[in-house]
């Protein structure tokens, strides 16, 4: 029996549509080989949507989301000067990404930093500091703390203007972020680097209390507690010592960008956002404005998510390892995109359509 499986397609701005018509080549010669059939719904979300429907998330697209197995979504956004023609809270990360997070609550945020020892050139780390490549894989928190705790702005007693913005959690949000990352860690070589910021804040030492609760669940995993200052020192000078890293919303979206840093571009960054019963799959990074419609982004992330969704919400994982080896290939015999470094003349630049062509090439020899 075939399996089918409906996937809502959110284009995005910017470079978004440019990269997903990547990714999209990738499912639609997956079900060519396999005995599985994609239905492919597009759907606006993000500043087009707004400009289109006077929403960045329509109701329309909720629907379809709603009626989704799974939800592939491209970057949003704009330019910081074309953001300002709209609303604030109708801009793309309050008004699409935000909600859409809520929406399915998509509590866990998995973010893999990998680069192959053969990739370790694109990292502006040292050769001696990378070693045998970077793999590590950050969860972040990604519906509660600081970007969902309560705001208010407004005129305080001694008449100054002044904001107020919280970092709020209670213990179940915290214990399901954990409970997933203490499975991953014990799948994986069974360390977990818990980071918080303990010293200073009451959150972190609730998050820590928390933690020694579900550690009981997991004595085989051995945590190790990093403050999240030192955490990002450490991610420069040994990313080596890091498996699978914990953390809070706002502590993962800084981290996790540090994480693209390190690999040498957030190009390579794809992620998942699971919740309890739908998930969604982004790149980690923006719609690059200034490059969009060069045909020249990099739609290794977008792809990447799709593996992960393959993985995640199909149960896929001879595809979704089929798919990171062909792009792994490609850039493994010598190109490149535009966003990496190619201070070596024997690197070849490939287009953004280029290298969907020689994923394509890979995979269908990888799948036959
Ligand atoms: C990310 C992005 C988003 C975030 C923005 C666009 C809302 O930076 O996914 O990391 O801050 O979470
Ligand atoms: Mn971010």
């Amino acid at each position: 029996m075939t399996n089918a499986y409906k996937i809502a397609i959110l284009e995005g701005d910017a470079i978004g549509p440019e990269i997903m018509a990547q990714a999209i080549r990738v499912l639609d010669l997956l079900a060519t080989h396999h005995d599985v059939a994609f239905e492919l719904i597009k759907a606006p979300f993000g500043a087009g949507a707004y400009f289109d429907n006077g929403k960045a998330f329509p109701d329309e697209t909720k629907t379809v989301c709603d009626n989704a197995d799974a939800i592939l979504k491209g970057p949003v956004g704009l330019s910081h000067e074309e953001s300002k023609k709209i609303p604030v809270e109708e801009q793309a990360e309050r008004g699409a990404i935000l909600p859409l997070r809520a929406r399915y609550n998509t509590f866990a945020n998995f973010r893999p930093i990998f680069l192959s020892k053969e990739m370790a050139h694109f990292s502006p780390l040292k050769p001696e500091v990378i070693r045998d490549g970077i793999d590590i894989l950050l969860i972040r928190e990604l519906v509660g703390g600081l970007y969902f705790g309560s705001k208010k702005r407004g005129i305080n007693e001694a008449g100054l203007r002044y904001v107020h913005e919280t970092l709020e959690y209670d213990e179940e949000q915290i214990r399901q972020v954990l409970v997933v990352a203490f499975d991953q860690a014990r799948l994986r070589k069974k360390i977990l680097h818990n980071i918080h910021k303990s010293n200073v804040l009451m959150s972190s030492v609730f998050w820590n209390e928390i933690l020694d609760e579900v550690h009981q669940d997991y004595q085989d995993v051995e945590v190790i507690h990093l403050l999240v200052d030192a955490a990002a020192t450490a991610l420069c000078l040994n990313p080596g010592q890091f498996d699978v890293m914990v953390m809070e919303n706002m502590f993962g979206d800084i981290l996790s960008d540090q994480g693209g840093g390190i690999l040498g571009s957030l190009g390579l960054m794809p992620s998942a956002c699971i919740g309890p019963e739908k998930s969604y799959y982004e790149p980690a990074h923006g719609s690059a404005p200034d490059i969009a419609g060069k045909n020249i982004a990099n739609p290794y992330s977008m792809i990447g998510s799709v593996a992960m969704m393959l993985e995640m919400s199909f149960a896929m994982k001879n595809e979704a390892d089929a798919v990171w080896q062909a792009m792994r290939m490609v850039f493994e015999s010598g190109y490149s995109t535009s966003d990496l470094s190619a201070d070596s003349d024997k690197i070849t630049l490939l287009s953004t359509v280029e290298f969907g062509d020689h994923v394509i090439g890979h995979l269908e020899e990888l799948l036959t």
